[in-house]
């Protein structure tokens, strides 16, 4: 090899080798520890469930594609878990935190979840899912910043504030589970909260938030609450409506927004009113009782009191069903505005896509030997002994679950011969589906799936059927996680089976979730390649059937 040569390729090892060290993305690491705590979002002091001792709990602050290690010691009485709700984790399902992938932490015991938030940006939320913990806190906002370079389609705001809003039950998460337990509702909620307070007009009340006049925030919004849904709007302030769980939107003014329950969304707001306090009011969405709660905005040096007069709340009944399904349909995805990578859909575009499955889903209500339950397509899940992904990983998933116990088409009589058993669908990797969730019942639902996005492509009244597809936004549907299923009306969602793993689809009412209005999909790299999915990761904790089974070889 001549001297030029090989001063060449010392020249391109080096760029090699930068390449490879900038390829490691910055790390955050956290250590939290769960306890009760008391605190009193109603105004009555009750156990709740406290990380670092707060709720919500610490803000996950970070940027795409970004390295997060986070230990959590379990100071609780009982096994916890915690989901990233809306952070795909692209290959790895083994930390996603569900009951279906995940031995829980025992009380006493510490586990360290990695992850990487891969090519995402936006907002999501942490939460429990072991037992009614979510109903008690342990809640807490993710915000994933876009990278550098990638540009963002507004101005860079003055701050941005987390906000967690919903509904709260006054009675704590061991008596909820007991109502549960003992095949009874949990019932209505006793109010709605504002990052665990909770405020009625005129009472003095400590500014939550400081405006300095003529300045820009964004407010990352989401509804973390068990059933109901909110409308959330400023005093004399309109909102900027930017981004939907993950996507920038095309941008529109609103003065009041739907949040649906495990929503999430940001809003710039922006401090060109006159200098005195204003209320941000939240208000509960087609409940029979009304419940609603203030928080104050304070402009930098005025304290005059907010106007009494709070900004009018959209319509209610039949009306108000109309007025939301409208307002989602004003959702469309800006599609010059990069995502965590320009040009995210490369050279196709989902509305181009031929459906290779198409999974219908009807949610119901009913009662089995007297006690209540909630079942998708006839089958109400329950979760095995062993978490799903890991039984399936060692090969022993005949025995605690069969696959495909429920059809692509619901049965008949959604509601009659209910089963409960472990649910679970075998989906094709990479396969593009299409799933619509119809909903025959009078209350509203909400479905999030965990590892993907999906693009939200239509909500209607009535009855799905095949020609409802030429309604379908084809071209700039929201790719999100979460969507709302009006009573009587249905909703479709499409996307690509590409992210292999054990997936939770599940109505994200805690409730319906409880008592099996949810099902796992796994999808399954046909090759065991570690191209497609990660290895069974050193440190995770076994238990069940598969505590004293031969570890199977890693992925190659
Ligand atoms: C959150 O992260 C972004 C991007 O890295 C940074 O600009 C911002 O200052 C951070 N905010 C806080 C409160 O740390
Ligand atoms: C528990 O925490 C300790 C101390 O930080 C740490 O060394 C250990 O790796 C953690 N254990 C697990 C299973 O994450
Ligand atoms: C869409 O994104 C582009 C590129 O960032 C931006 O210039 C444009 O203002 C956005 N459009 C709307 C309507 O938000
Ligand atoms: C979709 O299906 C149609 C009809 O079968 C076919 O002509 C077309 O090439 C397919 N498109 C893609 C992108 O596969
Ligand atoms: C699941 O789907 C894959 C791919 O289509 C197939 O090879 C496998 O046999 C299916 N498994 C079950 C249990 O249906």
């Amino acid at each position: 090899m001549d001297t030029r040569k090989s001063g060449f390729l010392a020249v391109l090892l080096i760029f090699i080798s930068i390449a490879l060290v900038k390829s490691e993305d910055p790390y955050h690491f956290f250590e939290w520890k769960v306890t009760y705590g008391t605190m009193s979002p109603l105004g009555v002091p009750q156990q709740v469930i406290l990380i670092n001792d707060k709720f919500p709990g610490p803000v996950i602050n970070c940027t795409s594609n970004n390295n997060i290690v986070v230990n959590v010691f379990n100071n609780l009485d009982e096994p916890f878990l915690l989901t990233w709700n809306g952070i795909q984790h692209r290959k790895n399902s083994w930390v996603d935190g569900t009951p279906g992938t995940m031995c829980p932490i025992q009380p006493g015991t510490n586990f360290t979840y990695k992850f990487q938030v891969k090519d995402q940006i936006g907002t999501y939320y942490y939460f429990p899912t072991t037992a009614m913990h979510r109903a008690a806190g342990g809640i807490g906002v993710i915000q994933v910043h876009s990278r550098p370079l990638i540009p963002v389609p507004f101005d860079n705001p003055a701050d941005e504030f987390a906000v967690v809003v919903g509904d709260w039950f006054n009675k704590g998460h061991k008596s909820l589970k007991n109502l549960l337990d003992g095949g009874n509702s949990i019932g209505r909620p006793d109010g709605v909260h504002i990052n665990g307070k909770s405020a009625q007009v005129g009472a003095s009340a400590e500014p939550s938030w400081t405006f300095e006049a003529g300045k820009t925030y964004r407010f990352r919004f989401c509804n973390v609450g068990m059933r109901t849904s909110v409308n959330f709007r400023f005093q004399g302030h309109d909102m900027k409506l930017v981004e939907v769980e993950g996507s920038h939107l095309m941008q529109n003014d609103y003065m009041s927004m739907d949040l649906h329950v495990g929503q999430c969304m940001s809003v710039l707001v922006t401090a060109d009113q006159p200098p005195k306090d204003y209320y941000l009011v939240i208000s509960s969405r087609f409940t029979k009782q009304p419940y609603s709660t203030v928080a104050t905005i304070r402009y930098a040096g005025n304290s005059a009191p907010a106007s009494p007069e709070l900004p009018t709340p959209p319509p209610a009944g039949t009306l108000g069903i109309a007025w939301s399904i409208n307002q989602f349909r004003s959702f469309r995805w800006n599609l010059t505005a990069s995502a965590a990578r320009p040009n995210p859909q490369g050279s196709y575009h989902y509305g181009q896509i031929n459906i290779t499955r198409t999974i219908k889903l009807v949610n119901s209500r009913s009662y089995i030997d007297g006690k209540l339950r909630f079942a998708l397509n006839g089958v109400s899940h329950i979760d095995p002994k062993t978490p799903l992904k890991l039984v399936e990983y060692f090969g022993a998933a005949d025995k605690e679950f069969k696959y495909n116990l429920i059809q692509d088409e619901p049965p008949a009589d959604v509601e009659k011969n209910v089963k409960i058993a472990p649910n679970v669908l075998n989906g094709t990797y990479r396969n593009f589906v299409e799933i619509v969730f119809e909903n025959r019942e009078n209350t509203i639902q909400t479905y999030h799936l965990d590892g993907y996005s999906f693009f939200a492509v239509a909500i209607e009244p009535g009855k799905w059927a095949p020609e409802k597809r030429k309604n379908y936004n084809l071209e700039d549907a929201v790719s999100r996680h979460n969507v709302a299923v009006f009573p009587g009306c249905w909703a479709a969602v499409m996307t690509t089976l590409d992210n292999a793993g054990m997936w939770s689809l599940r109505s994200e009412m805690w409730e319906r979730f409880y008592l099996g209005q949810q099902l796992y999909v796994s999808v399954l790299s046909p090759e065991r390649s570690l191209r497609d999915e990660y290895s069974l990761p050193e440190t995770t904790q076994l238990c069940g059937i598969v505590a004293n089974l031969p570890k199977p070889p890693p992925y190659v």
